[in-house]
């Protein structure tokens, strides 16, 4: 059956979220506070880059199922199910999570429901948040207990936005127990005919929904870190990190995936909610279950500093003045987002330390360039390398891949390369006369 649906927040996980519902069939009202974005997606733009999601949103805007908005009012007078999928950033100065943006999405539309409403929460928040908006929803809507909040997280990548958002692993639905029970009925609506596929659909208590969510990501966020660990154990004994990788994810227990040793994780999730689950833990009196979290961060801010001393070797322990090759700046490839890139950090490390810096990414310039303006920025790969006295490799765009080793060595003051994503063949660059440097392996 179709429904009107509406979408508070209109970044990555809202744009994205709007458009996989009116792809479901369903009629669609993106709202946000932000006019500027509202009367881009309008015209069927998207305000950062994300494959197909441009032309999935051109195609709803054009067929009238999606629109967007900044009234509120539109969504409570129209819509049978609200999705929250605004930002939760980390605090300023803190670990723990800004939840302002999610708390105006309730105290704005509560107040304005009129019909039997079901809320349910995409955003990741802290354990416990979905429990006291549920209680603020019976609070501020006119139609008391006819207005329910359920958390359904989300766990859309970056880049497979689209992909993840139509074809989901698995759906999760935190309900709340003291409800009427709508919510889960009116997400099975939803979601039909993702659920017709076989899709597991969970269906769980609020503050299990919200735990998975934060779970799911401190895991990926310790398996990168885990490998990263043993990659400096690699570096201090010859061993290779990467084989490491394949001969223990054979192992169906372990598996392969996100055993990628390099520059870290980074991104607008891994990082801020591994900071704000401890936060959290914290506030419970459980802190110390967390604790590993920590190490988890240190380990993965290290291997930043990893790459820049390794660039000081590389040009004879003195980076100052020297000429360094940035290639990437986004937190990963085919992607324009730059929220705790460990790519963008580690250039403004080798900036600090007085290298000359030229960083080149195929679409994350203008990110880049807006929360890193000294940084100086080439507007293509031999831009960038001409005259480097050595190349970080910083983010695996399938450019930096294909590189072919001997024209790259025309273009460059000396053969060096710090493969911070171990991503290149290894061989051929050293075939083609390049000291090469990896993550874990060849160090
Ligand atoms: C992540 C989760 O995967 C997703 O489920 C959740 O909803 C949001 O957070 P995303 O931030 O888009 O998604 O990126 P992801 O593909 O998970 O990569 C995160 C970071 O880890 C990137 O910086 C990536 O380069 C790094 N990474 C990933 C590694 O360093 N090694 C790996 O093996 C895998």
């Amino acid at each position: 059956m179709s429904l009107t649906v509406s979408v508070f927040g209109t970044g990555y996980l809202g744009a994205t979220h709007a458009a996989g519902m009116a792809e479901l069939g369903h009629t669609v009202i993106g709202i946000d506070v932000d006019e500027a974005k509202i009367a881009r997606l309008s015209r069927g733009e998207v305000p950062f880059f994300e494959p197909g999601l441009p032309e999935l949103i051109r195609k709803h805007v054009d067929s009238g199922r999606l629109r967007f908005t900044t009234d509120a009012s539109v969504a409570a007078a129209e819509a049978d199910v609200h999705f929250i999928g605004v930002g939760t950033p980390q605090r300023k100065g803190e670990n723990a999570a800004d939840m302002r943006f999610v708390d105006a999405v309730i105290e704005t539309l509560a107040p304005q429901l009129t019909r039997p409403s079901v809320i349910l929460g995409k955003s990741t928040v802290p354990v416990g948040t979905a429990a006291r908006l549920a209680a603020r929803v019976r609070e501020l809507a006119p139609v008391g207990a006819d207005a329910e909040l359920a958390w359904n997280p989300e766990f859309l990548r970056e880049g497979f936005a689209v992909e993840d958002t139509l074809r989901p692993d698995r759906l999760v639905l935190g309900v709340d127990k003291a409800s009427a029970g709508r919510a889960e009925a009116m997400a099975r609506e939803v979601y039909a005919q993702v659920l017709d596929r076989g899709t597991p659909f969970l269906v769980t208590d609020l503050a299990t929904a919200e735990l998975v969510k934060v779970s799911a990501n401190a895991f990926l966020a310790t398996k990168i870190s885990f490998i990263n660990a043993i990659a400096e154990i690699c570096e201090v004994t010859g061993a290779d990190v990467k084989e490491l990788a394949d001969a223990i994810g054979y192992d169906e227990r372990i598996g392969r995936k996100f055993l990628g040793a390099g520059l870290g994780f980074g991104g607008g999730c891994l990082p801020k909610d591994i900071r704000a689950f401890q936060a959290r833990a914290g506030e419970l009196g459980v802190g110390h279950s967390l604790n590993f979290l920590r190490e988890v961060d240190e380990v993965n801010l290290r291997r930043r500093e990893h790459v820049v001393g390794l660039a000081a070797k590389c040009v004879g322990g003195v980076l100052h003045g020297a000429k360094v090759a940035v290639l990437g700046a986004a937190f990963k490839p085919n992607s324009d987002d730059v929220r705790d890139s460990p790519a963008l950090d580690a250039a403004g490390k080798l900036y600090l330390a007085g290298a000359d810096v030229r960083v080149y990414d195929p679409e994350a310039a203008d990110n880049a360039r807006a929360v890193s303006p000294k940084l100086t920025y080439s507007s293509s790969l031999e831009e960038a390398c001409a005259g480097a006295e050595v190349i970080l490799v910083a983010t695996e765009w399938n450019e930096f891949k294909q590189m072919d080793p001997e024209v790259v060595a025309g273009m460059v003051a000396a053969r060096k390369v710090i493969d911070g994503r171990n991503c290149l063949d290894p061989q051929r660059w050293i075939d083609a006369g390049w000291e090469y440097h990896g993550m874990g392996r060849f160090a």
